[in-house]
């Protein structure tokens, strides 16, 4: 989706290649057969959003089933150059938002992680003005926020981008935000969260048409009625939100990781094994079990938060368009793409989310898929046996997707880049290893 104002979109950050001959990379042998049962983690995706959403309240907040990832590592290093004092107690994190001593993120911190821009709305919401750097694009994407922006600004704020710094505050003098009525051109999961968590402490109501009804915003607004706020309407395309005065601490548990589950379950698929997963909610893994299926892999709904995946002998290729939820999520297409890469016939992936989400084609074309690209489509002729390559990953679902294709490739499939990977998924090899998987980290200039 094009970005529809132009406000100096930063060009994506593309990774340097490591100098260092001893960056660490995955060496995974190819068909070792899967069996067992595989724990999900905390939502990545919500967690980054709660962990802005603890900014709205000076009582603190404590954020339960969030595993240690690299990127909630950042949002905390930015929280915490805010002024907040977090503390982990294994999957518990403890924040204390009383003192926060500035109303400015660091760009060195926001330029690596682009959900740190949600900080923005709670900030402008708690302090009255914020701000916050334009968040570097990336590797899938220019990440235009003009979305955010636009929606602060019907909010009351007075909203000025100057070197890449995003300045706002609110006009009113009391210093607060004013309900209003807002419509998105594009339902934005970011922006979306963004204007729900200012909207929450504005005077009056608020109406967001053209919602995203993402899992990850419903978690989110979950949380804020936790800490007092009034929304309804989350999970629709319409969610309202009564201002209040103030929000309290909140003991708040994230939700499920379903971009991990769904990654597990294809890796069940593609190496033709039995995995059981939970926790899971079903509900949120609709179009990943709908495509499972029409692809004949057979998906057991074993109870309210635990799912088992049975691969089958063989494959027919599916048609993937991916779409806002509920339909098909861009952040399971590279993940499926290793799939359609051994299913028999043709599938056709069409990424119309972002527009540079489909680098992972080439590193699987090098492990012996058969994918033509043009544009934001890719046609996957079914292959097959993937063969073990070299690949480096490109993005955080592109990594997936690699070691999802090694697992099922014969050989050996060295994978680097894997800054990449450990942004959004813990301990993925133990997790893989524990039910059968052949894959360790080394570095490249380890002799095997
Ligand atoms: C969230 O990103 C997720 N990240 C992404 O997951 C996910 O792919 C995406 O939603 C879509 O589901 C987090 O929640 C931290 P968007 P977000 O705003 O909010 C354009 C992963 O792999 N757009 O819904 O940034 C945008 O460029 C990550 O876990 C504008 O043009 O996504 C994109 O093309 C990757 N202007 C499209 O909308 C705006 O102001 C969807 O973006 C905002 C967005």
């Amino acid at each position: 989706m094009q970005s529809t104002m132009d406000l100096g979109t930063v060009s994506p950050t593309i990774e340097p290649m490591s100098p260092e001959t001893n960056a660490p990379i995955l060496r995974i042998i190819g068909k070792a057969p899967l069996s067992g049962h595989v724990p999900i983690s905390g939502a990545k995706n919500s967690i980054l959003a709660l962990m802005a959403g603890t900014l709205l309240s000076s009582e603190g907040c404590r954020i339960r089933n969030v595993p240690n990832l690299a990127d909630v590592k950042r949002m905390s290093d930015i929280l915490e150059t805010l002024g907040v004092k977090i503390s982990r107690s294994g999957e518990t994190l403890d924040l204390d938002t009383s003192n926060l001593t500035t109303n400015s993120a660091p760009y060195e911190l926001v330029s690596k992680m682009r959900a740190s821009f949600f900080a923005l709305g709670s900030l402008l919401a708690r302090l009255g003005s914020a701000k916050m750097p334009l968040p570097g694009g990336c590797a899938i994407g220019a990440r235009p926020v003009e979305l955010h922006v636009r929606g602060l600004q019907a909010l009351g704020a007075f909203v000025q981008i100057e070197h890449g710094i995003v300045h706002a505050h609110a006009m009113s003098s009391n210093g607060r935000l004013q309900g209003a009525r807002i419509y998105m051109d594009y339902p934005s999961v970011g922006a979306t969260e963004t204007l729900m968590m200012a909207a929450t402490l504005a005077e009056g109501e608020t109406i967001i048409e053209n919602a995203a009804l993402e899992p990850e915003v419903v978690d989110l607004a979950d949380l804020c009625r936790a800490m007092g706020a009034k929304i309804s309407g989350a999970g629709t395309n319409t969610i309202a939100i009564q201002g209040v005065d103030r929000l309290h601490f909140a003991d708040f548990t994230a939700i499920p990781d379903r971009i991990e589950a769904a990654t597990f379950m294809i890796a069940a698929a593609i190496t033709r094994s039995t995995l059981s997963m939970s926790p899971v909610i079903p509900a949120h893994l609709t179009a990943a079990i709908s495509k499972l299926q029409d692809i004949g892999v057979t998906v057991r709904i074993d109870s309210e938060d635990m799912i088992t995946v049975i691969g089958g002998d063989r494959y027919r290729a599916v048609d993937i368009e991916t779409l806002p939820y509920p339909g098909f999520p861009t952040d399971m297409q590279a993940q499926f793409m290793a799939l359609l890469s051994i299913c028999e016939g043709n599938g056709v992936v069409t990424e119309t989310v972002f527009e540079n989400r489909l680098q992972h084609v080439a590193e699987l074309n090098r492990m012996g898929a058969n994918i033509r690209l043009k544009n934001n489509v890719a046609v996957v002729t079914g292959v097959p046996q993937l063969s073990g390559a070299p690949v480096m990953a490109t993005d955080l679902r592109a990594s997936a997707a690699l070691v999802i294709a090694g697992l099922a490739a014969d050989g050996e499939t060295t994978i680097t880049g894997l800054h990449h990977l450990d942004r959004g998924y813990d301990r993925i090899e133990e997790k893989l290893r524990n039910v059968g998987a052949n894959l360790y980290r080394t570095t490249a200039n380890t002799a095997v």
